[in-house]
């Protein structure tokens, strides 16, 4: 059983997407073991995206996600990292699959709707940047 964090960036929030994007990971078969509403800080935005400081689109990759209300979290299933990311598509929008959440409703990589860990030590990090460990629940989920 693996975790994985999940962002709802502002613009999926604006669009009107939450639901949406919920039900897709949902259907899957996946469980939303946290889940919170937050707005993120730059401090919060930096740690999250250090791996991309010095990257030509780092500016506006930090304004864009503290832009607005995000929705975080935290997804479980079996191979849940990578399973929620073949539910997203590709980072760019542009070249994902048909039938992916970016694909469907994407066109742009600077504004690609959603986050997902992109392997288990990122994902333990990142959890662990947005979630206290009591706020994560256990509870059967039927398939
Ligand atoms: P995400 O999966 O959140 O991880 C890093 C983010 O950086 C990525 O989604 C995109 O939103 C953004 N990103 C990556 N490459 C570019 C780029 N070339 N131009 C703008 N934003 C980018």
């Amino acid at each position: 059983m693996e975790r994985t964090l999940v962002l709802i960036k502002p613009d999926g929030v604006q669009r009107g997407l939450i639901g949406e994007i919920i039900s897709r990971l949902e259907r899957r078969g996946l469980k939303i073991v946290a889940l919170k509403m937050m707005r993120i800080t730059p401090e919060l935005a930096a740690r999250h995206y250090a791996v991309h400081q010095g990257k030509p689109f780092y500016e506006g990759l930090i304004r864009y996600i503290t832009s607005g209300p995000v929705v975080a979290m935290v997804v479980e299933g079996p191979q849940a990292i990578e399973v929620v990311r073949k539910t997203m598509g590709a980072t760019d929008p542009a070249k994902a699959e048909p039938g992916t959440i970016r694909a469907d409703f994407g066109l742009t990589i600077g504004r690609n709707l959603v986050h997902g860990s992109d392997g288990p030590e990122t994902a333990a990090f990142e959890i662990g940047l947005f979630f206290r460990e009591d706020e994560i629940l256990s509870y059967e989920r039927a398939i």
